[in-house]
């Protein structure tokens, strides 16, 4: 069983090469990006409760965050694991999946931080502002406050997983492909 957490800033390719893996492993991708603006386009309370917060570029309240994200876990943990592509983000969301994955038995295969220079973050998200429909990319204050958000408040993670001994650095700068094979090299040797 393989169980993976996508790690890195915004812009840095999660969502990417999530997908990617999900496919290559057969596990299950979880966004919480995705899954709130899912809830957001069905107008559902949950995606109301995000919504201020996303358009603000902030963090949503972690009881928000962690309740939906456990709901999500218990309703697939048979399968055959989890890629997780934007959670955890802070140190409390770390702590909750570190004691929901014990719970469940559910083995932390690696945590593969995908390391991006700042200036190609932003000209990835204003790049993607076109196309996305993500009202977080279509203003360069609110890409700004997301990076900022993430220094301050996701990026001391590193330190919480690289003293467990999980923590893989991946070079997110590059085609794609290499990256992924980055990745899958490195996943490989864990699993
Ligand atoms: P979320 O949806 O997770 O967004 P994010 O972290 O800001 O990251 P992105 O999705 O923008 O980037 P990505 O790393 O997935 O990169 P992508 O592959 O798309 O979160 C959105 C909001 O939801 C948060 O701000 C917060 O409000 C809330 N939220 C979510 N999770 C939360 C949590 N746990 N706690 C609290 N709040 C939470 O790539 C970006 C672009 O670059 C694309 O156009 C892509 O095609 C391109 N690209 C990808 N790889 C490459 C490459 N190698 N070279 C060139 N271009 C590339
Ligand atoms: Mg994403």
């Amino acid at each position: 069983m393989i169980n993976l957490i996508l790690f890195g800033p915004p812009g840095a390719g999660k969502g990417t090469q999530a997908v990617k893996l999900a496919e290559h492993f057969g596990l299950r991708h979880l966004s919480t990006g995705d899954i709130f603006r899912r809830e957001m386009a069905e107008g559902t309370e949950l995606g109301q409760a995000a919504k201020t917060f996303i358009e603000a570029g902030k963090l949503v309240p972690d009881d928000i965050t962690i309740g939906m994200l456990k709901n999500h876990m218990m309703a697939h943990r048979h399968g055959s694991g989890f890629i997780l592509d934007g959670f955890p983000r802070t140190l409390p969301q770390a702590e909750a999946l570190e004691r929901l994955m014990d719970e469940l038995d559910l083995p932390l295969t690696a945590v593969i931080s995908l390391e991006v220079e700042d200036a190609e973050l932003i000209r990835r998200l204003r790049g993607r502002a076109a196309t996305s429909g993500r009202t977080d990319d279509a203003d360069e204050n609110i890409i700004r406050k997301r990076l900022e958000v993430y220094k301050s408040e996701t990026l001391p993670l590193k330190d919480y997983y690289r003293r467990r001994s999980v923590l893989q650095e991946v070079n997110g700068m590059g085609t794609i492909e290499k990256i992924f094979s980055d990745i899958c090299s490195r996943i490989q040797a864990e699993a």
